[in-house]
């Protein structure tokens, strides 16, 4: 594994855990995490249950004992590792979004199809595909229980960087970033509805905004917080982004990412419309999915409350009995079992790096849209 901060200690709890609970035709065990810094690395290595640390990912590359790479830092880096790693023949776990930029990805995508028709495979990872009740929202929809799928309703709230004193890390620096809320939180609500509808958007206008436009750097020490007086930087990322789209199958959706909706910590939201039947799902309640069968008596339609928690539901016979809850961390280990049994069964996992630069494309289609903004004059 690459990078051992948030997403790293999310993608080890998930590694740690996977085989203990799922039954896989293989096992993971934890060689070694790279970073950049020594003794942060062996401490991460000894807190996250690695086996060794080193400090240059090229060295996890040319060793026998390894064979996937798991990439969990910033998107500036993603694009060389993975293609490196995939080079040398090892399977390639990707955080979101897969890339900086559409050409990055693209690139990427070359190098999986050229890894693939040798039997490495790649995947990308939006974690979120992997809650079970958005699972069972997709089997429903594909099942024809929401029939033509009219809108689509997504949102991704979070409240971080209200503060103008919060300083510039490095999601807020394009070169690292590739872009703010947009990539990081709308890439997501991108993938999951394109995911839960079995439909590509085909087309997007929208806006973003970046609010506060400058801000304190860094203090080296924690990264997280800023001096009193400390120099500034320009933020080159967008705080808030809101666009709707065109989706394959004829329907609108409306998305909105931001980091300014005050209150909202992680406040990811879906609503489907369907002909037959409207579903919602809400990260919060992330063991409920909500569903309104359009198909029943009238006297006796409304929207009900479906907890997915029964064995019957996708991933949940590994864990508890029905009613008992489980959590965000367990969208992760659901992404580390899908990815060992489809490397294991020399099939390809998903989402693949092709999924994930369709959602680069809608990305930078949300971004190019803005020219298309028409003042309202007096
Ligand atoms: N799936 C999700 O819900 C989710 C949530 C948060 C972040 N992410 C994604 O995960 C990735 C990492 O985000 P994060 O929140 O973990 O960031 P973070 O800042 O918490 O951690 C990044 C890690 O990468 C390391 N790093 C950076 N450059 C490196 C290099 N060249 N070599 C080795 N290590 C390097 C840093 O030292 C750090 O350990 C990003 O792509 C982000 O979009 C996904």
């Amino acid at each position: 594994m690459v990078g051992y901060a948030f997403m790293g200690a999310a993608h080890s709890q998930a590694w740690r855990t996977v085989n203990r609970v799922f039954d896989l035709p293989a096992r993971a065990t934890m060689v070694a995490v790279c970073g950049r810094d020594g003794a942060k690395v062996a401490e991460a290595a000894s807190r996250l249950g690695w086996a060794e640390a080193v400090t240059d990912w090229r060295e996890l590359l040319a060793r026998d004992d390894i064979d996937v790479i798991d990439i969990c830092t910033p998107g500036d880096s993603h694009a060389e590792i993975a293609i490196a790693a995939l080079e040398a023949g090892k399977h390639v776990l990707c955080e979101k979004p897969l890339a900086n930029t559409v050409d990055e990805a693209r690139a990427m995508v070359a190098a999986a199809v050229k890894a693939r028709a040798l039997g490495v495979r790649s995947a990308c990872g939006f974690n979120y595909r992997r809650v079970p009740a958005v699972s069972l929202m997709r089997n429903l929809v594909a099942d024809g229980r929401l029939g033509a799928i009219r809108h689509v309703r997504a949102v991704y709230l979070q409240d971080w960087i209200t503060d103008p004193n919060f300083p510039l890390v490095w999601r807020l620096q394009k070169d690292k970033a590739g872009s703010g809320a947009l990539g990081d939180i709308g890439a997501h609500i991108i993938d999951l509805t394109q995911f839960v509808t079995g439909q590509q958007i085909t087309g997007v206008t929208g806006i973003t905004e970046t609010f506060i436009k400058e801000r304190p750097l860094p203090e080296a020490s924690s990264g997280l917080s800023a001096r009193a007086g400390a120099t500034t930087g320009e933020v080159t990322v967008d705080d808030a982004a809101v666009f709707v789209a065109r989706l394959s199958g004829g329907g609108l959706a409306t998305y909105e990412a931001t980091r300014f909706a005050t209150g909202r910590k992680n406040g990811l939201k879906v609503e489907i419309n369907g002909e037959l039947g409207s579903l919602v799902f809400d990260l919060e309640r992330l063991n409920e999915l909500e569903y309104y069968d359009a198909t029943r008596p009238t006297a006796e339609q409304g929207f009900s409350r479906i907890l997915v928690t029964e064995g019957e539901h996708p991933y949940v016979s590994a864990w508890w009995p029905p009613g008992h809850i489980i959590g965000y961390e367990h969208s992760f280990t659901h992404e580390m079992r899908d990815f060992i049994e489809a490397v294991a069964t020399g099939t390809d996992p998903t989402p693949s790096f092709e999924d994930a630069l369709q959602v680069q494309l809608v990305l930078d289609a949300v971004e190019k849209s803005d020219a298309s903004w028409v003042s309202v004059l007096a």
